[in-house]
């Protein structure tokens, strides 16, 4: 009911009547005043007049299953779509529905979490109604090992979405943080479930910082993390759509971002991985800089010089060594507020 009703008011830029609603729809009045009024709820803004009706007065950033369908030209990520207006981790109902048999391309998305989850077991803030979290489950047909350029794939398409939908570019700092004016804008946590040589799912969580004033980050945040409207005020740039308070459509984002992503994931399908490597580096902002490489109980320091053909990072150390880092943390100079000679950072303190 609420997704015909709505169906109707986006129908017009003018009023619809009560009256012309209930006929079409075969309700009475009152369940559409009904309708409306959890409508109203859940963020829309709808005008009304006993003597016209009811209208849509202007166009807020919503999400919900019918805000995401109604722009989605993807052939099969988001196909099955589950919203939560809120849930403890998208990523965490994802696995649940993925062990249950849920097909490739669910889409989990929530208007908030209150226990997003972090990569290295830290936790995620999500700002109710300011981000993007967002979780899918796939199904590669590849190996547990091979798992990892899933997340370069989607840093990439994550940074083609932001381009696309908000002219706004962001660089990827090694393996998976954007960046935009050295600080993170959106993390991304993979999760399988596999055999010795085979994966049974792969769980894919985006969180996206959109829409945060920069008063809203607490404690470190403030000094390390950054949104898409943060930056798009400081740049004054944007000729994108926006509401009128100056937010960007998370809908739409979600729309670019899973069309991206549904490009790059072919291109891992088809074994292409080259292609990702390739646009990977084009966005790097690791590369060729100085790092700090953090290993189980110690670090290492050196340039990163490349990335291998499945993902790992090369380091140059001191003494001309190369050594591959194929997870946890590394922290780049200069990226992150952090700009400390020689770097001497906590792991803990300088990621969202
Ligand atoms: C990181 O540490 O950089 C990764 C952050 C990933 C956060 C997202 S929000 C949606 C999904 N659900 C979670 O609990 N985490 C991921």
């Amino acid at each position: 009911m609420k997704k015909k009703i709505l169906e109707s008011l986006y129908k017009t830029k003018d009023f619809v009547s009560g009256e012309a609603i209930s006929e079409k729809l075969g309700c009475s009045r009152t369940i559409i005043w009904k309708v409306i009024k959890e409508l109203r709820t859940d963020g829309y803004d709808i005008e009304s007049s006993s003597k016209k009706g009811y209208k849509l007065a202007s166009f807020r950033d919503v999400i919900n299953t019918f805000e995401i369908k109604k722009g989605l030209h993807t052939n099969f990520l988001g196909s099955n779509i589950i919203y939560f207006n809120e849930i403890d981790s998208t990523n965490d109902a994802a696995k649940q529905l993925a062990a249950q048999g849920a097909a490739e391309g669910t889409l989990v998305v929530a208007n908030s979490q209150n226990n997003g989850r972090g990569r290295l077991g830290r936790t995620w803030s999500t700002f109710n109604n300011k981000n993007i979290a967002m979780s899918l489950v796939l199904r590669p047909q590849i190996e547990p090992q091979a798992v990892q350029i899933i997340t370069l794939a989607a840093a990439v398409a994550i940074i083609k979405a932001i381009k696309e939908c908000c002219g706004i570019e962001a660089g990827i700092k090694w393996p998976n943080d954007i960046i935009l004016d050295n600080k993170k804008v959106c993390g991304i946590l993979t999760e399988m479930s596999c055999e010795m040589d085979s994966v049974g799912y792969v769980v894919l969580g985006i969180g996206l910082n959109v829409n945060q004033r920069q008063e809203e980050f607490q404690d470190i945040l403030q000094e390390i993390a950054i949104s898409l409207k943060i930056f798009n005020e400081k740049q004054n740039a944007s000729k994108q759509k926006l509401t009128s308070d100056g937010d960007f459509f998370r809908a739409d984002l979600i729309n670019y971002i899973l069309l991206e992503f549904e490009e790059v994931y072919n291109w891992v399908k088809n074994g292409d991985e080259k292609k990702i490597i390739n646009e990977w580096k084009e966005y790097s902002v690791t590369l060729g800089k100085f790092v700090r490489a953090y290993t189980k109980d110690s670090f290492f320091e050196g340039i990163a010089k490349d990335i291998s053909a499945d993902g790992r990072l090369i380091i140059e150390d001191d003494k001309g060594n190369l050594r591959e880092v194929l997870s946890g943390e590394v922290v780049v100079k200069g990226i992150l507020g952090v700009n400390d000679k020689p770097l001497n950072l906590g792991g803990d303190k300088i990621d969202n």
